[in-house]
């Protein structure tokens, strides 16, 4: 897909590390596009409040979209949730809580379907459209060799399912849609600080270089790839 040539409305959700930076790249490379970040802690002048746990928001979300002139060609969900000052991810079975299961579902996976439901109204079946969404490989069931996590992980593993489900459903209706389930790799983010330590210096991204490599690969996505896992190298992970 040539994204670079689009011209329409994108939005980037979650504005976190990857989230900005996703939005500064895409500005770059794709001048035709209106870029406009979505979310509780957005700054920028060309921005709609969301709060993804607050079905109002959601509400006063569409209501936004609605202004929009131009055709909505991109969405990319970059939100997610790992700890706070009072949710750890779990080291065991003991660690287990259900506010922390919940949170957890609430933001990686409830969130992109709802967001999914969001923007159906505006997609338009005659042009090519993205919705890309930020999942973790660590949500791969069939790659889990060492446990732990296990909120985040069974929440990810729910965003995969979600929008496998929602590819197949666009399919129809969408025929030129695109739906990308992503793993960006270890990005130097807020999300990830903790947990850098065991991660060699060359497999730890900026967010810039994040936003590069899956903006390439979505670049070289067609219709016939959508409902993939597909990690920040282009190869596709397993369930
Ligand atoms: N960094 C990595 O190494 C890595 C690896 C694998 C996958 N990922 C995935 O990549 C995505 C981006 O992560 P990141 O590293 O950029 O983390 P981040 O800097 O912590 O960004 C996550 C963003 O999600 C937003 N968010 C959380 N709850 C929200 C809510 N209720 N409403 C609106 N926004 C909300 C946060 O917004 P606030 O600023 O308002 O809190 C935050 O800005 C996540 O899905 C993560 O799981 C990251």
């Amino acid at each position: 897909m040539k994204i670079k040539e689009w011209e329409g409305v994108a939005l980037i959700i979650g504005s976190g590390d990857i989230g900005k930076s996703m939005s500064d790249y895409l500005s770059s490379i794709a001048p035709k596009m209106e870029v406009v970040a979505c979310g509780r802690n957005v700054t920028c002048k060309n921005s709609i409040f969301l709060d993804l746990e607050d079905d109002k928001s959601f509400v006063s979300f569409e209501n936004d979209l609605s202004l929009f002139k131009k055709p909505l060609r991109l969405v990319m969900n970059t939100s997610g949730f790992l700890h706070s000052d009072f949710i750890k991810p779990e080291k065991r079975l003991s660690h287990i809580k259900r506010s922390n299961i919940i949170k957890n579902f609430s933001i990686n996976a409830i969130a992109p379907i709802l967001i999914a439901k969001s923007i159906e109204k505006f997609i338009k079946p005659e042009l090519p459209f993205l919705f890309a969404s930020l999942s973790a490989r660590v949500g791969s069931i069939s790659d889990n060799r060492l446990g732990g996590r296990y909120s985040y992980r069974a929440s990810k593993a729910a965003q995969n399912q979600f929008l496998k489900t929602l590819s197949i459903e666009w399919r129809r209706k969408f025929p030129l849609s695109i739906v990308s389930i992503l793993h960006p790799g270890t990005c130097d983010t807020k999300l990830s600080k903790p947990f850098q330590s065991a991660v060699p210096k060359n497999k730890l991204f900026t967010p810039a270089q994040c936003s590069e490599y899956l903006m390439n690969i979505l670049s070289c996505q067609t219709p016939s790839d959508s409902g993939k896992f597909i990690a920040w190298d282009g190869s596709e992970i397993e369930w």
